[in-house]
């Protein structure tokens, strides 16, 4: 029996982070079907003492268990777990650790700042290690963002530290472990501090800096344990250095400025202090490296030089430079060509450049400060370039890759590559909308409608809980609204854009139900429903306040609403604002988020509230069939696919009226000319609905369609990444407008999820214990596809191809420990256990 993967709250080995409630969970693959009891073992790390054993127990799911247990600050435990399965066979994990960050313990070291306006500046501190060290560990945080170095060498894997959160109510630190790198004798500590979005140029229509605070600080402390039992304690305060740095203005928006001419300057330190908001462990996933890229060209034209990596990505270029004293470099970040030439006029004021003055010395060289979205590098003051000189690094919150899905379609294929580029793209700390333009922000409708499509290709359960935690905090303020980006900065501006002030609309703040639902799906963490039910809970309040106060109570149909975000039917393809009406969707919205509580209530025991929302569902449903339905169960609002697409999705139709919907939801497609023209609200639901109730081959051929509007016509146009409109580019390759339009948003790659769900078939079966519904579909047109898909206790496969006789040929495997009801056209439903299955049909 095989044991790995084990985790605590959703991540390996967490350091330093905020655990509130504790979840272990691990895979197991053995030789018979299932697991039938589990015992988890959890011991002091250092001594190896006991300090908690559940004893065998029943399953269960047999691959997770919440567990409570005192914790000790700065702490490390060691776990194992052990199965067994239904062939007698056990099994024992490797121990895997986890441990505490500083908890409640006061601090010894102090906050210290740098002069106010400084954009940069190296903090220092030697000391001398006369003992062998047992273990060495730095707590710290700095603002705005901070990279750790001893001597010459970057401490640790991560970059953009202490990442991006509601810097005003709250203060997130890092533990990192220096143990392996900490040396005996002296050590030099420095600490390197840029803007980042605490006070860097940040927040799009307006100039805005400083937006948390205007002066780089930091605090730390470094805890060492040496082997002979002493310990000491090294914090932060006056006796740290200060020293400027070749870094200059920099910006998460604007890029960086280097300049090594500049000889370092001391700079005055002072006490100071610190955030209000409180200081709390990282809830954070780590940043990172997860890949370098080549240049794919180096294109010369007109003058000018450009190197095409061939993809979108999000991080930066570093290049190695050996330039004479005073030559000046510069890069900018683009994801386009137009006519040959570098394009980034969709940045809008976003300068996404990079600055580097030579002092004559060659040296790697990278910014510390910032990031890109790109696929396209403009080079200036290099006459020479050599390819090999600069490599591409992508930047991501680290979320392993767990489904993945091929089709015999070379143009499908590559869709499903830009959909996992675009998510790559936009997980830096948190869910982004782009990763280029002046914006980069949390917009929240852009996760709910993607959370699914996100889960089916990466684990991000961990990655999302920091989102969830900043839009708690958020809500809190707003008395159970969601805003529309989390964080949300507050600026103190009149003219700012009503999105910073205004909050409260459905489908964006609707992410508070539908993404810790949506997680529960997928990890069937009962800890984690309940550590975001308050955020569900307060958000469907809200909205039901709101519905009280319009004229038809139970409806939500005043306030402002984004609606059906781009969609294409009220004619103007540059207008944002879809036909769909908006009441009618903020009304759906409520029913389904109204739902979703009553059902995550239920989840967690919570008899009499699920009963109360069961029945607040009820009237809602009842109020809605009755003011948007007629008595043939035809919409009596301007009808719109995505209005159809709403009704059948949400299954709001009156018992008996699902065939006049899904009927008038495919004569509209037809009369669009068999094409799409839903947004946001719209495009995750049309080709689900359409499987899902008889019209699969509609559903095939709206996800085939090449010609406009369509997926496959960005990729006849050569996207590497999903773009944010369907015109984005002309026919002719032009840029549509530039208002707002990126080639990097997620939001229309949800059709993924229909992929993963319909042609491949994996269906959740929530209330079922370790079961998956697998009910491949097959899209002729494809020839054939094969997928995979991680559930909390294995990877499920799910294929199938068209032979030549006609026949299909599917394969299902069930891993170990799971089951599935497998569900294929001219079969018998059956419901298997672990194994490899071959099942051969007649079309
Ligand atoms: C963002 C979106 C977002 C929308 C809502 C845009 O600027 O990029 O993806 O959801 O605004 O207004």
């Amino acid at each position: 029996m095989r044991i790995h993967d084990l985790q605590v709250n959703h991540r390996t080995t967490p350091l330093g982070y905020k655990l509130s409630t504790l979840y272990f969970s691990w895979k197991a693959e053995g030789q018979g079907k299932r697991i039938l009891q589990k015992k988890i073992c959890i011991f002091e790390a250092l001594t190896g003492f006991l300090l908690y054993d559940s004893g065998w127990v029943e399953a269960g799911n047999g691959t997770g268990m919440a567990i409570q247990l005192e914790l000790a600050p700065r702490s490390r435990y060691t776990w194992e777990v052990m199965v067994l399965s239904d062939e007698g066979e056990t099994g024992k994990s490797p121990r895997a650790w986890f441990e505490t960050g500083k908890m409640d313990e006061p601090w010894a070291g102090k906050w210290i700042g740098a002069p106010a306006g400084m954009h940069a500046v190296w903090m220092k501190k030697s000391f001398i290690v006369e003992k062998k060290v047992q273990s060495a560990r730095l707590y710290i945080c700095g603002l705005g963002l901070y990279e750790v170095y001893l001597g010459e060498n970057k401490v640790g894997d991560e970059y953009l530290m202490p990442g991006y959160y509601s810097y005003d109510l709250t203060t997130e630190y890092q533990t990192l472990d220096l143990t392996s790198v900490i040396k005996s004798g002296k050590n030099e500590l420095k600490i390197l501090l840029g803007n980042g979005w605490y006070k860097g140029r940040f927040v799009f229509d307006g100039v805005y800096w400083n937006i948390y605070g205007d002066q780089l600080k930091l605090l730390l402390e470094i805890h060492l344990e040496f082997e002979d039992g002493t310990k000491k304690v090294l914090g932060s305060g006056l006796d740290f250095e200060g020293e400027t740095t070749p870094i200059g203005l920099n910006s998460i928006y604007d890029g960086e400025e280097q300049d090594y001419t500049q000889l370092p300057q001391k700079v005055k330190l002072c006490l100071t202090e610190g955030p209000l908001a409180p200081l709390t462990e990282r809830t954070s996933a780590p940043l990172e490296r997860v890949e370098t890229i080549v240049p794919k060209t180096v294109l010369h034209h007109e003058g000018e030089i450009v190197l095409d990596f061939g993809e979108m990505i999000t991080g930066w270029v570093e290049f190695f430079c050996h330039a004479p004293k005073g030559t000046r470099v510069t890069l900018q970040y683009g994801e386009l060509l137009q006519d040959g030439m570098f394009y980034r006029d969709n940045l809008r004021t976003a300068k996404a450049a990079f600055s580097y003055v030579s002092d004559g010395h060659s040296r790697k060289v990278r910014p510390h400060f910032t990031y890109y979205g790109f696929r396209y590098v403009k080079i200036e003051g290099m006459s020479k370039i050599k390819k090999e000189d600069f490599v591409a690094w992508r930047l991501m919150s680290l979320c392993p890759r767990t489904g993945c899905i091929k089709t015999g379609n070379a143009k499908v294929n590559r869709l499903l590559d830009n959909v996992y580029a675009s998510l790559q793209c936009n997980f830096l700390d948190i869910p982004t909308d782009c990763p280029q333009r002046d914006e980069r922000m949390g917009w929240t409708g852009d996760i709910a409608i993607f959370g699914d499509s996100a889960m089916l290709q990466v684990d991000c359960a961990g990655f999302m809980e920091h989102y969830l935690e900043q839009l708690r905090l958020e809500q809190q303020k707003l008395g159970g609204s969601v805003p529309f980006f989390v964080p949300r900065p507050k600026l103190d501006d009149q003219k700012a854009n009503p999105f910073l002030k205004s909050h409260g609309a459905c489908t964006w703040g609707d992410v508070a139900t539908l993404l810790p639902w949506t997680l529960y799906q997928h990890y069937r963490d009962e800890t984690q429903l309940r550590q975001f039910y308050p955020i569900m809970k307060d958000w469907t309040g809200y909205v039901k306040g709101r519905a009280q106060k319009n004229a038809i109570p139970w409806l939500w149909q005043q306030d402002m609403q984004l609606g059906d975000w781009l969609a294409l039917d009220q004619g103007d393809a540059q207008s944002p604002m879809g036909k769909t009406d908006t009441g009618f969707i903020a009304s759906a919205y409520y029913y389904q988020s109204t739902e979703i509580c009553g059902k995550a209530a239920r989840v967690l025991g919570l008899e009499q509230e699920a009963a109360q929302w069961e029945e607040d569902a009820r009237r809602i449903r009842e109020a809605f069939q009755k003011t948007f339905l007629d008595d043939q169960g035809k919409l009596s609002i301007p009808e719109t696919q995505t209005s159809y697409a709403i009704l059948l999705s949400f299954q709001l139709y009156r018992p008996g009226q699902v065939q006049p919907a899904i009927d008038r939801l495919k004569e509209l497609i037809e009369s669009n000319d068999r094409h799409l023209n839903t947004g946001f609200v719209g495009t995750p639901l049309l080709c689900q609905v359409l499987s899902k109730y008889g019209a699969h081959d509609l559903a095939c051929e709206l996800f085939m369609q090449e010609t406009y509007p369509s997926w496959l016509y960005e990729v006849n146009l050569g996207a590497v990444s999903i773009w944010e409109r369907w015109n984005s580019l002309n026919p002719d390759g032009h840029i549509s407008g530039i208002g707002m339009n990126s080639m990097n948003h997620y939001a229309y790659g949800s059709i993924i999820a229909w992929v993963y769900r319909w042609i491949c078939g994996f269906q959740e079966d929530v209330p079922e214990e370790n079961r998956l519904s697998i009910r491949p579909m097959p899209c002729t047109a494809l020839g054939f596809a094969e997928g995979e898909m991680t559930a909390p206790w294995g990877t499920y496969r799910s294929s199938w191809k068209i032979r030549e006789n006609k026949e299909v040929e599917y394969q299902v495997h069930i891993p170990f420990n799971g089951k599935g009801r497998v569900v294929i056209s001219g079969l018998e439903e059956k419901i298997l256990e672990a194994g490899d299955y071959i099942f051969v049909v007649r079309q």
